[in-house]
């Protein structure tokens, strides 16, 4: 008999004494272990909700609520219970913040974050204390690479995975020279780095690579350098707040329209009404467009837009499928908190996802499609498939421990 068929067997035990003893009064009785099971799923959200990336917390949180209100406000047939901390995007205060969640409010399961520092913090500790993580967003490649673990799951990207498909789009339309331009951490490196390998790999050249601090948004003096040495393309990561910036600086700056600006697609994700026209025509590639047009999808964005009141974004998906994702596992195991079944049941996971289908890699990283979108009006439009099924970067750079 494994942990949970015992439990489940030690409570039935006592939920027939507690009937003789005549029902529901004999409930104040009952051990701690035996109430767990009819006890609130305790989930630990960890997000940005200040700072340039706090929309993008926000909508990963109601993608959330809205896969799980969409089973009834349950997961496993257990209700939920959120634990929230602003981690402000800040990988200083990270380890606290996530010390707080898993020792003081003693959460089932965490969900976060957004930036990639602060996930590894969330990694580490995952790894130490053998909680269930799922990061919704982060996709520092590390988390499904060397510092894989059998409890950690990612429902997002990797980063490089998301930059790797515009270099090849680029490198096949002959495409000969880029600059690339990104904040200085995880996200921006690695996103880098997969564009880098897709350009490269076809024939382009990277001629520079400029860099700023996170989250600083003093973009002349690279862009009057962009200029002088007049690429064919730019690659950037950028996103939030700072993506908007951006966007508008690099069109006062004259360079729309004169040097072609592509990103990953983070870059026109969420903030196409604050960017405006600055926007118009952006090429980038990601895992979700706006204009996919599957039924799954019009269901989705239908509901989304009607109980939040706006248009969901990559982040609003992401967050809904962490919720699938979720629903699926804790069904299996009927809400228990069995680590093993749950990660089994996460392992074998196909989200049919507004995105389009994906299933779990050895990684724990989505296997997805990324398609190439190109902004019109105040939309993502998607172009086509830019790679089907891209497992990126390499699963074997995970050696999974066994769970
Ligand atoms: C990250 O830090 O991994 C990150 C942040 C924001 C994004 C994408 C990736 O939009």
């Amino acid at each position: 008999m494994n942990d949970n068929q015992e439990l489940n067997a030690r409570r039935r035990t006592l939920l027939k004494q507690g009937a003789a003893l005549g029902g529901v009064a004999a409930l104040g009785v009952l051990p701690a272990f035996a109430r767990a099971q009819s006890d609130k799923i305790r989930i630990g959200l960890m997000l940005p909700y200040t700072g340039t990336y706090a929309q993008l917390g926000v909508a990963i949180e109601n993608g959330l609520r809205l896969a799980i209100d969409e089973n009834g406000g349950k997961i496993g047939g257990r209700e939920v219970e959120f634990f929230k901390v602003d981690d402000e995007s800040d990988p200083a205060k990270a380890t606290d913040n996530v010390n707080r969640l898993v020792t003081r409010d003693k959460v089932d399961v965490l969900v976060g974050t957004v930036h990639s520092g602060v996930a590894l913090a969330m990694v580490r500790v995952a790894k130490e204390t053998g909680t269930l993580l799922v990061i919704p967003n982060a996709g520092a490649d590390a988390a499904t690479g060397p510092l894989c673990a059998p409890n950690i799951f990612r429902t997002s990207f990797a980063n490089s995975q998301t930059g790797y498909p515009m270099g090849k789009v680029l490198a096949d339309r002959g495409v000969k020279t880029a600059v690339t331009l990104s904040w200085k951490y995880a996200a921006g490196e690695e996103s880098v780095a997969g564009f880098k390998d897709g350009f490269s790999r076809g024939g382009g050249k990277v001629l520079k690579e400029l860099w700023l601090p996170f989250p600083n948004v003093e973009f002349q003096p690279l862009l009057t350098e962009i200029a002088s040495l007049k690429p064919d393309a730019v690659y950037t990561f950028f996103a939030g707040a700072g993506a908007v910036k951006f966007l508008k600086d690099y069109q006062a700056a004259g360079l729309k329209g004169k040097i072609p600006l592509y990103g990953s697609g983070f870059l026109t994700d969420g903030v196409l009404e604050a960017a405006g026209d600055a926007a118009e025509g952006v090429e980038t590639t990601l895992h979700y467009a706006d204009s996919l047009e599957t039924p799954r999808d019009k269901t989705f964005r239908l509901a989304y837009a009607k109980r939040f009141k706006t248009q969901p974004d990559v982040y609003a998906v992401q967050g809904y499928d962490t919720g699938l994702l979720l629903v699926l596992a804790f069904s299996k195991t009927k809400g228990a908190v069995d680590k093993p079944a749950l990660i089994k049941a996460m392992e074998g996971a196909v989200i049919d996802s507004p995105r389009g289908q994906w299933r779990m890699s050895k990684a724990h990283n989505p296997v997805q499609d990324l398609y190439l979108r190109k902004v019109v009006g105040q939309q993502n439009r998607f172009v086509n498939v830019a790679v089907k099924g891209l497992d990126y970067p390499p699963a074997d750079r995970c050696k999974m421990a066994s769970s």
